[in-house]
């Protein structure tokens, strides 16, 4: 070979392929069964699988089974040795096989020594799998692609004493002693599935059961199982199962299918949980939590989660993907169920809020960035790229706008039709807007465009009210700006869910009764024409954020303001308010760059002040609108990005609103400081959560009074919520009592790392230009853990993401920072480095110093040797724009 060969082969090596959904092809060979047997050792664990195969294909083609960091110790068909196969970079290739055989495959595996926590490793004491998306090939050579469904039983060797719970998905139906203290126990999964959705978990554990009885009066036995000690901090996640599934048969009509549902809470994980069939492994963090350790935020999440992972039961589990590019199939949809489970629980505007700060905060973003792409990919790399929230969050946007073009009742009769056409298969984005389009018979040819394209469209609105003939006509034009992964945009089909307000606030009935009516938008540029409008209405646009879109429409102050009192939808007085901070932050801004005075016009601090005296308004919506666009979603905003005016602008912004309403504040305060007893109930929630928000604008104004009610508030408070609360006053406000309450804190929770992970997270946000000097001092502390990728995310993500101004200073020290923990990381748990680089690559819209400085961080990272390709793939992404 020659030498320039040999520098081609690098490069190839160096360049990983992508895969594209246009070349997918039905698997050649199927498998009905797998039975799998566990040998557990920290380094030495052996894994059989015999496996009954069968190939499908015309042609006789060679077998390619996956497989990565596998020992290889035989291979047998139909009970026979083999050796006509040969081991190539990703797997097997297995040659000369028969239509149909019995197919035995030994390996060796170390899963002590695995630090990325996909597929088996050891969280703490205990072992457990990661298999999605593409983990199983990490435990043996397989077919490991979600549109192979086979019947798997387990069973799980160990050392008794050390493990004395083997758990794995479907069914237990044997157990006993074996010689040397080890035991087994064998579970059977009558369900066919993929092996992204297999699950074994052994340890000691503490356990808590419970049972629930479906509508069709089965006995569902539940289990909880999580590190010893820890019992006090279940109950809430046992109450939450029970909801979720009462809830999924009452509103969705789908009931839970085999005799037991087992959740296990591990400390090291890469994401918030997994939906294994019958075996949900879980983030503790999604699991634990009691008044003194949890915040209702927690409380919530924790809610979510368990019903985000019980849904996949119907929409992943029984009905699949036929391949990683229909991902949004399963988690599209099962975020828009666990959305809607939140909001029939609790406040639906207050829920609503928080999920459109999530898409205007970051998928935007995402959207703009050099990792775009629509919620169904057309190219990837590493697929564990792509658990994005343009997959999730935005697919759960395109699935709750067929919600609200279909109306809950087709759509319902949508997804009865999904459930009965495709049960046991593993299918596609169009077949569930087939199943939709089929059920409710209304044309979504249109509508599938938002499978296809990325970015975020943009609504230019403008109007015309004519008097004389008392018309009122709105046109709507839309465009979507090209991104990284495609130029040419089309229009999409975007409902906008509109409210008229006439000059005294009442809602003008655009349909008989109804006070709203949602448009289609279905064209580049439309017009819509309403007759009988007696004077100029206020157009309330995109109520309850009804599509995923930035919308603009020149409105004045007052219109702002009268849509901040008047609107009818919750979500629509946010937004007026969020829009009205927006236009002044953009104001300010340029006020800052031409060397103008900041100013808040009196009109803007009187509009939020009849907010905050309401005695209407839930709190809690109070609360949501006094947190104004962040730093980061403000970007957004802007197609020169000033970090540093966007920082000293909002700044201003907030100490004026704070000094302005500062007296209200304080009666805000006091006014919700009155619980006694703790409930986590939505009524109280909202309590806490306005009263430690005024809390905060306090701390910005008044630091003497401030320091006192947060000690106070410390001293006396029975809960998290309101510990945090005062600890996020002191640190945002930079406190004179800050350091001691801090320390106070580490003494009091240093043992346990959920709880200090909020810590990390202040530490990590502390507005002071010395916050680095505190986080490299702090990789030190006696609770924190670099393993642990959930202190990670608290001490480095929450740097990157949320201190904006900081990790953005102009000297790189931020951009250094972060690069130097991820070639840290890289070897390790290239996955856990690859969700942390984000704030990294989204640099498009920055100012040349800053491009320069991220460009040749990312260039270090790139001239790593070993560069996993989870950061080669955005690496080169950003690099290339
Ligand atoms: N399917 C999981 C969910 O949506 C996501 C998930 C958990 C995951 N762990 C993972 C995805 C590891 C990729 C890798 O709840
Ligand atoms: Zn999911």
């Amino acid at each position: 070979m020659s030498n320039s060969d040999s520098l081609v082969e690098e490069v190839i090596e160096r360049n990983p392929q992508e895969k594209h959904l246009s070349d997918y092809r039905p698997s050649d060979y199927t498998i009905s069964t797998i039975d799998l047997e566990f040998d557990l050792f920290d380094h030495q664990t052996k894994v059989q699988a015999i496996s009954q195969v069968q190939r499908v294909s015309k042609e006789v083609t060679p077998l390619f089974l996956f497989g990565e960091a596998l020992n290889l110790v035989s291979i047998l068909v139909d009970d026979v040795d083999y050796t006509d196969f040969e081991l190539v970079k990703d797997g097997i290739v297995i040659n000369h096989l028969p239509t149909s055989f019995k197919l035995e495959i030994n390996t060796e595996i170390d899963p002590a020594k695995n630090h990325a926590f996909e597929g088996l490793y050891k969280s703490g004491d205990a072992f457990c799998t990661q298999c999605e998306a593409e983990g199983f090939r990490r435990i043996t050579y397989y077919l490991d692609r979600p549109d192979v469904l086979a019947k798997f039983s387990t069973k799980v060797i160990a050392d008794k004493t050390l493990y004395p719970y083997l758990l794995s998905n479907g069914n237990q139906v044997d157990q006993g002693d074996l010689d040397a203290g080890r035991h087994f126990v064998s579970w059977v999964d009558p369900f066919p599935k993929p092996a992204y959705l297999f699950a074994l978990v052994a340890g000691d554990f503490d356990l808590v059961e419970d049972n629930f009885i479906t509508k069709s009066g089965r006995d569902v036995k539940l289990a909880i199982f999580v590190d010893k000690g820890n019992l006090d901090k279940t109950q809430h996640a046992m109450l939450s199962l029970k909801k979720s599934m009462q809830w999924d048969e009452e509103r969705f009509n789908l009931e839970y299918d085999l005799d037991i549902y087992m959740i296990v809470a591990v400390d090291f994980f890469n994401m918030g949980a997994m939906e294994n069939k019958g075996l949900n492994v879980f983030n503790s963090k999604f699991v634990l939590a009691n008044q003194q350790s949890a915040t209702d935020q927690d409380y919530l999440g924790v809610e979510a989660v368990i019903g985000h992972e019980y849904f996949h039961n119907w929409t992943g589990n029984r009905i699949t993907c036929r391949d990683w590019f229909q991902l949004s199939l399963k988690e599209g949809l099962t975020v828009f169920r666990d959305q809607e489970f939140s909001s029939d629980l609790g406040s639906r505007s207050v829920n609503r809020i928080a999920n459109v700060m999530t898409m205007r905060d970051h998928q935007f973003a995402e959207d703009a960035g050099p990792m775009s792409h629509p919620i169904r990919p057309e190219s990837v790399m590493e697929m564990n790229n792509f658990y994005t929230l343009t997959v999730y969050e935005k697919g759960s946007e395109v699935i709750r706008m067929l919600h609200t073009l279909l109306g809950e009742e087709k759509f319902q009769k949508g997804m009865q039709l999904y459930v009965q056409r495709h049960d046991g298969q593993a299918v596609t984005c169009d077949d569930f807007v087939a199943a939709m389009q089929d059920a409710s018979e209304i044309d979504l040819t249109l509508f599938k465009r938002w499978y296809s394209q990325s970015g975020t469209p943009q609504v230019f609105v403008t109007d015309h009210y004519d008097s004389v003939n008392q018309t009122y006509q709105i046109t709507f034009k839309q465009k979507t700006l090209p991104t990284a992964d495609q130029k040419k945009k089309l229009p999409l089909h975007i409902p906008i869910d509109i409210e008229l307000l006439d000059s005294n606030g009442n809602s003008l009935e655009l349909l008989e009764g109804k006070k709203n009516r949602v448009l289609s938008l279905t064209q580049k540029e439309q017009t819509f024409v309403f007759k009988h409008i007696l004077s100029k209405p206020v157009p309330c646009l995109f109520r309850g954020f009804s599509a995923p879109v930035k919308y603009q429409y020149a409105y004045t102050d007052e219109q702002l303001l009268d849509i901040m009192s008047f609107a009818s939808d919750e979500f629509s007085r946010w937004d007026a308010g969020q829009t009205l901070f927006n236009k002044y932050l953009v104001k300010n801004v340029k006020a800052l760059q031409s060397g103008g005075a900041l100013s808040l016009p009196e009109i803007f601090i009187d509009g939020f002040k009849s907010v905050l005296v309401s005695e209407t308004l839930d709190p809690s919506l109070v609360a949501d609108m006094f947190a104004f666009t962040s730093e980061n979603g403000a970007r957004e905003l802007f197609e020169q990005v000033d970090i540093d005016a966007i920082h000293n602008a909002r700044d201003f912004m907030l100490k004026e609103i704070a000094t302005k309403l500062h007296e209200l504040f304080v009666d805000t305060y006091l006014r919700h400081n009155q619980l006694k007893a703790y409930q986590p109930n939505i009524d109280d929630i909202a309590k806490r959560k306005l009263k430690n928000s005024a809390l905060s604008f306090i701390a910005r104004v008044d630091k003497k009074v401030a320091d006192e009610y947060v000690l106070a508030q410390i001293a006396s408070c029975n809960n998290m919520t309101d510990y945090l609360g005062a600890l996020n006053a002191a640190n945002s406000g930079l406190l004179p009592c800050r350091a001691a309450v801090m320390q106070a804190f580490d003494d009091k929770w240093f043992e346990n790392g959920l709880v200090m992970d909020k810590w990390f997270v202040l530490q990590a946000s502390m507005p002071s230009d010395n916050v680095l000097d505190n986080i490299d001092a702090l990789f030190n502390h006696r609770s924190f853990d670099f393993n642990n990728p959930n202190r990670l995310r608290s001490l480095v993500g929450a740097f990157a993401q949320t201190n904006t101004y900081r990790f953005h200073h102009v000297d790189g020290s931020g951009y250094a920072f972060l690069t130097d923990q991820l070639i840290k990381l890289n070897s390790q748990n290239p996955q856990v480095a690859s969700r942390l680089i984000t704030p990294l690559i989204q640099f498009k819209n920055l100012d040349q110093v800053r491009i320069k400085l991220i460009k040749a961080e990312l260039n270090r990272l790139l001239a790593l040797p070993d560069l996993a390709v989870d950061l080669y793939e955005k690496v080169t992404k950003a690099l290339a724009q």
